[in-house]
This record gives C-alpha cells, sequence and structure tokens, in this order.
C-alpha cells in the first residue's frame, strides 16, 4: 500500500501480544525466577537460589511464576505469616515461626517488558484469595525502595502496631525508606 504522495505507508505491526498465565511455581522454576529479580531488583536486595529453595520448602504452595507464552515473565514469594513481622531478607527461615495471622508478600517481581499488562494485578488478587482461603483478614509486606507508591495505588497503609524497635530492624533490613504495610481485607 502507499500514501497518496507515492511515498510507501509505515508498515502496520501487530501489537505485541500480552496475554499472561499465572501458574503455581515449582522447584525446576527457580533458576529462571533468579534471572527475573536480577532485571527487577538491585543487587542489595536480591536473594539466592538457596534461599528461594528454603522458602518454597515451607511455602511453595502459594508461590507463583507467570508467562507469556513459554517465557516465565514474573513471579510472587508470599506466604502467611505473623502481622508486624518481617523475614530477614536473603536468609534462610529460623526452624521456629511464629504463629501465622496474615498474608504476607514478600516479593512480586515481572520483567520490564512485561509490566503494564495487569499481571501484578491479577497476582494480587490471587494473593488477597489465598489469604480469605486461609482465614486471614489482613496481607501485609514490606515496601522497599521505589515500590511504595505501588502499594500506596494498591491500598495498602502504613502498619503503626509495632514498636520502635521492630519498626528499627525493618529499616535495618530493609534500608532507609522501608514501610511495613498492611492491607485490611
Ligand atoms: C511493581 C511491579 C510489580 C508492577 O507490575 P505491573 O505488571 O506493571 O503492574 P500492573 O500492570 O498489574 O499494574 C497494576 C497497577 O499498579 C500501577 N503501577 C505499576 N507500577 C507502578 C509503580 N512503580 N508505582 C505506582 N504504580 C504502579 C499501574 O499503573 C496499575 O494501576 P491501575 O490499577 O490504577 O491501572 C513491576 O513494576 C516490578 O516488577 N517492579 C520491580 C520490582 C518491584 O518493585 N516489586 C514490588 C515490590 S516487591
Amino acid at each position: 500500500m502507499r500514501h497518496m504522495d507515492g511515498s510507501p505507508a509505515p508498515r502496520l505491526f501487530p501489537p505485541p501480544d500480552m496475554t499472561f498465565q499465572i501458574i503455581p511455581m515449582t522447584p525446576a522454576h527457580i533458576a529462571e525466577a533468579v534471572r527475573v529479580q536480577a532485571q527487577a531488583f538491585p543487587e542489595d536486595l536480591r536473594e539466592s537460589p538457596e534461599v528461594f529453595a528454603n522458602r518454597m520448602e515451607r511455602f511453595g504452595a502459594y508461590f507463583r511464576v507467570v508467562f507469556m507464552g513459554d517465557r516465565m515473565v514474573g513471579y510472587m514469594i508470599s506466604f502467611p505469616w505473623k502481622l508486624g513481622d518481617t523475614p530477614v531478607n536473603n536468609e534462610t527461615f529460623p526452624a521456629d515461626l511464629p504463629e501465622p495471622d496474615c498474608f504476607y508478600i514478600h516479593d512480586i517481581a515481572i520483567l520490564p517488558e512485561a509490566r503494564g499488562a495487569g499481571i501484578s494485578k491479577a497476582m494480587l488478587d490471587d494473593a488477597y484469595q489465598t489469604a480469605l482461603r486461609l482465614g486471614f483478614d489482613a496481607v501485609s509486606l514490606v515496601a522497599v525502595g521505589q515500590s511504595g507508591n505501588f502499594w500506596d495505588n494498591a491500598g495498602f497503609v502504613p502498619y503503626m502496631q509495632v514498636g520502635p524497635q521492630k519498626l528499627g530492624r525493618v529499616l535495618e533490613i530493609y534500608g532507609p525508606g522501608a514501610r511495613l504495610m498492611a492491607l485490611p481485607i
């Protein structure tokens, strides 16, 4: 096809296919999830494959990965947890964990080219459904680095029912600006 003036019309490419599928994470997904992590988080916030595996042993049933076609483009690490507590980043869990009373979102990571397609929204919905199924009435997390606006936007509010010692610990583990947040569901 040509324009009236004879110049070639720009080619119309089909829009990229952004359909995605969310499935449970298995140990076989860990290596690829670690590669996604490297594109989503700065080095000081990343966790090792060993820590992924340790978290998965305890709570893997709640972890998710997301695929576009046959390519993993994101993952979510989440588990039952004690409101007001936070896991230590890149450290295996202690043998004994307190009795959980909320669902905790530890990580959501999406490859840059797959963002804006509604994946995190779908993963959050998945987490809220799990939380309700487990009988919890809150979802909690620590907002780190640049992600604060994202969690504000999703309706999370700062969780303040903890003493200065625990809040200090959140900052110590996750760096300046980290905020303990919760969403009643
Ligand atoms: C934050 C992140 C998970 C969002 O993923 P996404 O697939 O683009 O999210 P969605 O397309 O589902 O968008 C959901 C909503 O969040 C908003 N949003 C996305 N990224 C945002 C950001 N950085 N700040 C504020 N809002 C944001 C979208 O505009 C959308 O809003 P709407 O519902 O009002 O339209 C992704 O950018 C990412 O992996 N970032 C790096 C890792 C990270 O910071 N993870 C979160 C902390 S664990």
